[in-house]
């Protein structure tokens, strides 16, 4: 297969209407962050056996299409000895890696961060497709308070997605551009609004710049929402208006998907969102779900790190992934949230 028809069987295969993507790539310290909350120490084999049980559960390519993995469980094997990414192949899922190393402070620039990792990726990159990645996820984030993000922020983290997209598609494996304005502060949904137009804008300006191209990447966005602590909350409607206000403006329509993150967003909430921004009309990409809390947080809570409570868990996951499938089609709703008759 040439580049060109790596990159395109990726997209094909990512973007499928009522399905969406898991990320399960939390690094070391947030895995161990997540585990913590339901008292379970963060060993390999710990990440392994959770890791192992999400992938393997029953059906759950009925509404994933995709996974993002952390670069340690592209090498772990489930307990038949077949390798995770397999594991998740077999379902249909196509398996990913997050490439990016993290975020530091950005220098000269106070309260702003950018994320590291493009030394060396094009050779990590050929590790990563000979274990089976076949698309990568870069995260850079925003934070919104008093004057940030400033304007050094903007342009250097749109530089970096930018240079790590086109890296990536020089090796056939599909980008994912995730720029997350974060939902921290009590700022309003207007701010928001204005912050997320800026950062677009200038990410797509760089995608240009270093000709990526576009209908061979997916964009992964928070959604436009006021702050966690400004009150009142906005209700889905609202956010499902301002986000596609602010998408239209800025991501051309050449961007196949938008997968959203929920970004600490609880589970229902992100679900009802999604829905909402799905029933909007004039929108030319599909628009579908990217979720790593709001997917997995029911799952780590039902699993408590007990043996037992493997099929409760994978329960729990693909009742999530099938409530943000029928959202993708704008068909989510209480009744659907309360049904249990598809339980595995
Ligand atoms: P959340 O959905 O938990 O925000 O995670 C998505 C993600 O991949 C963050 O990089």
């Amino acid at each position: 297969m040439t580049i060109q028809d790596q990159l395109e069987s990726t997209i094909k295969a990512l973007v499928q209407d009522g399905k969406g993507i898991l990320a399960a790539d939390e690094s070391s310290p947030t895995i161990a962050k997540r585990f913590a909350a339901i008292n379970v120490e963060s060993t390999e084999e710990n990440r392994r056996a959770y890791r192992s049980l999400i992938l393997s559960t029953p059906d759950l390519g009925q509404y994933i299409n995709g996974v993002i993995l952390f670069e340690e469980t592209l090498g772990q094997r489930d307990e038949q000895g077949t390798p995770l990414p397999d594991v998740a192949e077999r379902q249909g899922i196509v398996p990913g890696i997050k490439v990016d190393k993290g975020k530091v402070a950005l220098a000269n620039a106070p309260g702003d961060e950018i994320t590291r990792g493009l030394d060396g990726l094009e050779a990590r990159l050929e590790g990563y497709i000979e274990q089976g990645a076949r698309f990568a996820k870069w995260r850079c984030v925003y934070h919104i308070g008093g004057h940030n993000p400033g304007r050094l922020a903007v342009e250097a983290n749109a530089n970096v997605l930018a240079s790590y997209a086109a890296i990536c598609q020089a090796q056939g494996v599909v980008p994912i551009v995730e720029p997350e304005v974060l939902i921290d502060g009590d700022h309003t949904i207007e701010r928001c609004a204005d912050v997320m137009e800026d950062v677009l804008h200038e990410v797509f300006h760089a995608l240009h710049r270093h000709r990526v191209s576009l209908e061979h990447m997916l964009l992964k966005p928070s959604m436009v929402t006021p702050g966690k602590d400004h009150r009142p909350q906005a209700t889905p409607e609202q956010v499902a208006d301002y986000t596609l206000r602010i998408f239209r403006r800025t991501v051309p329509a050449a961007v196949p998907g938008i997968n959203f993150l929920s970004g600490g967003q609880t589970p229902e909430e992100a679900t009802r969102n999604l829905n909402a921004i799905n029933c909007l009309s004039d929108r030319p990409w599909n628009l579908s779900f990217s979720y790593g809390r709001a997917l997995q947080e029911p799952a780590l809570k039902a699993w408590q790190g007990n043996p037992g409570q493997v099929q409760a868990a994978q329960q729990a996951l693909f009742h999530r992934a099938r409530m943000n499938g029928l959202a993708v089609q704008g068909e989510y709703g209480d009744t659907a949230e309360k049904d249990a008759s598809w339980e595995l």
